[in-house]
């Protein structure tokens, strides 16, 4: 059997605040499988940059990682030291923020950045850096001659396309973007996204792709994951998921994008709003909103369901079905 190339297992992450710990990622397993793109959904709040960054390793605090393992090619990266960190950050996996301007330099051209990085982590000289910086460049979709600009004298969309070449330039094997679009117009965030996904077709690295929207995501993503207040509420094919939602959230969630769902014509938003992290809703965090709750949706955490190869759900509907024991 193929091995994920990133294994998160029960992962949770607290921030320590002054009215007290917010678990921002509650338990969380998921695998990442070489040359997939994995789609993460989930409303603003519901852990996803959390994630994202613990993966990294890159928290600040107040954020501290209280549990879980997180396998990345067979190393656990909760237990790397700095050095092993950086050995593997950039090289071996690496990230594009939602604002490119985090990541990038504005004292130094884009072309300087990415040739110093290269320079730092391979034994390339200067002219074999620069060369592959202009390719690089180019294959994000910005000509060669713009090498030598800042970073302010691009466009939104111009610097997330830097962001990403920088992101590629040691070719990693796990590229996690978080929302890396969402500060652009549809017309180039639509093409940016088909640039990363032909990208990805090419040079086959593994992609966690980060967004609110769903049906881009379902476009992009071969499966999707989608968080509800810190858990994962479900896990599955991008296409099962769109035609088959097994969790209600994710049905709630298709409804609202009447475009994708199902045989929905007006969009149907889902009564209520998510919870504050700080006093989240006793067993599913859901069952307040959830139009299809029984009683033990508020007494216990539902546990995990497998439904099909990659596909599972945390629902109490769903365990009750197939007989798993709660
Ligand atoms: N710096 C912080 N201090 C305290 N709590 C935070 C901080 N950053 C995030 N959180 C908490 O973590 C939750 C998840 O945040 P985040 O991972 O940024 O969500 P998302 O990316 O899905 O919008 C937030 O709802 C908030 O409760
Ligand atoms: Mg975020």
């Amino acid at each position: 059997m193929t091995k994920p190339v990133l294994s998160i297992q029960n992962l949770s992450v607290d921030y320590v605040t002054d009215d007290g710990p917010v678990r921002a990622i509650d338990n969380v397993s998921l695998d990442v499988m070489p040359g997939e793109i994995l789609g993460v959904a989930g409303e603003s709040g519901s852990g996803k940059t959390t994630l994202a960054k613990a993966i990294m390793r890159i928290l600040q605090p107040p954020a501290v990682i209280s549990g879980g393992r997180v396998l990345f090619e067979d190393k656990d990266l909760l237990q790397l030291d700095e050095e092993g960190l950086r050995r593997l950050r950039w090289t071996r996996m690496s990230m594009v923020f939602q604002s490119a301007m985090d990541a990038l330099n504005p004292v130094i051209s884009i072309g300087e950045q990415i040739v110093d990085t290269m320079k730092v982590h391979t034994d390339f000289n200067s002219s074999q850096a620069r060369d592959r910086a202009v390719h690089l460049l180019e294959m994000v979709g910005i000509p060669g001659d713009r090498i030598d600009s800042h970073a302010h004298q691009l466009s939104g969309g111009m610097r997330q396309r830097v962001g990403i070449a920088l992101a590629l330039c040691l070719e990693p094997s796990l590229v996690i973007l978080d929302e890396p679009t969402t500060a652009l117009d549809v017309v180039v965030e639509k093409e940016i996204l088909g640039e990363i996904k032909e990208l990805q077709n090419k040079l086959g690295f593994s992609v966690m792709f980060i967004t609110h929207d769903l049906e881009r995501m379902l476009q992009v993503s071969d499966r999707v994951a989608v968080f509800y207040a810190a858990r994962l509420a479900e896990i599955g094919p991008a296409k099962g998921l769109r035609d088959n939602p097994q969790h209600p959230y994710t049905q709630g969630l298709l409804k609202a994008f009447p475009s994708i769902a199902p045989g929905a014509r007006t969009p149907e938003s889902i009564p209520g709003s998510p919870p504050s992290l700080l006093s989240p809703p006793s067993g599913c965090r859901f069952h307040p909103r959830c139009s299809q709750v029984v009683d033990a949706c508020s007494q216990t955490r539902p546990i995990r369901t497998d439904l099909g190869p990659g596909h599972a759900a945390e629902c109490h509907l769903l365990s009750q079905e197939t007989g798993a024991a709660t």
